[in-house]
């Protein structure tokens, strides 16, 4: 798919703020390819196709779920979590986005996972710092990735406050995170 082709599919899909988001998260990503060595054409079209299926009907998305055989643990959460891999979904079979890197960092950006590709690290990370980000300690974050150039420990950090955060709104947790946790604990430098 182009730029331009996903620019209008989440233009007329989303409402104008989370579209703003999508193309502060795809530069952010550009920009870190820069850094990071991966491709910048798969990095902006990762992210702005990232939040293509944030505001699904939580219906259709559990649809999705059973139809493509997704993890079933899904199914026990909202769609804050499953927007992620129903969008990786839906750009792989509906829009034929065969790439392995989208499809992965497209489908990861909110739970994380153990050893992500490189592309999807970096939609990770850049969904958490994108400029308009305000939260807590986003600026360490910010300077792990600019000044540091350690995206693991980056992502180490991202996944360590994400629990935190989940934890204090007694909200369940994917075991996907707590395994993303575990390993960049693991990996980090
Ligand atoms: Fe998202
Ligand atoms: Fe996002």
């Amino acid at each position: 798919m182009k730029h331009k082709a996903a620019l209008k599919l989440v233009k007329d899909k989303l409402p104008e703020k989370r579209y703003e988001h999508s193309v502060r998260v795809a530069e952010t990503a550009v920009k870190m390819a820069g850094i990071f060595e991966a491709d910048k054409d798969k990095c902006y079209l990762a992210g702005i196709l990232h939040d293509y299926s944030k505001y699904d009907d939580l219906g259709t998305m559990y649809q999705y779920v059973t139809k493509y055989n997704l993890d079933p643990a899904l199914l026990a959460f909202n769609s804050e979590l499953l927007h992620g891999p129903v969008a990786a979904t839906i750009m792989r079979f509906e829009y034929g986005i065969e790439d392995e890197s989208i499809y992965f960092a497209i489908s990861s950006h909110t739970s994380g996972r153990p050893q992500m590709l490189l592309i999807e690290k970096i939609i990770y990370v850049a969904d958490y710092i994108e400029p308009d980000r305000k939260q807590p300690g986003v600026d360490k974050i910010r300077d792990l990735v600019f000044e540091e150039k350690n995206l693991d420990l980056a992502i180490y950090e991202i996944t360590r406050m994400t629990l935190k955060s989940l934890l204090k709104k007694n909200r369940p947790i994917y075991n996907r995170t707590i395994e993303c946790y575990n390993y960049y604990n693991m990996v980090k430098e």
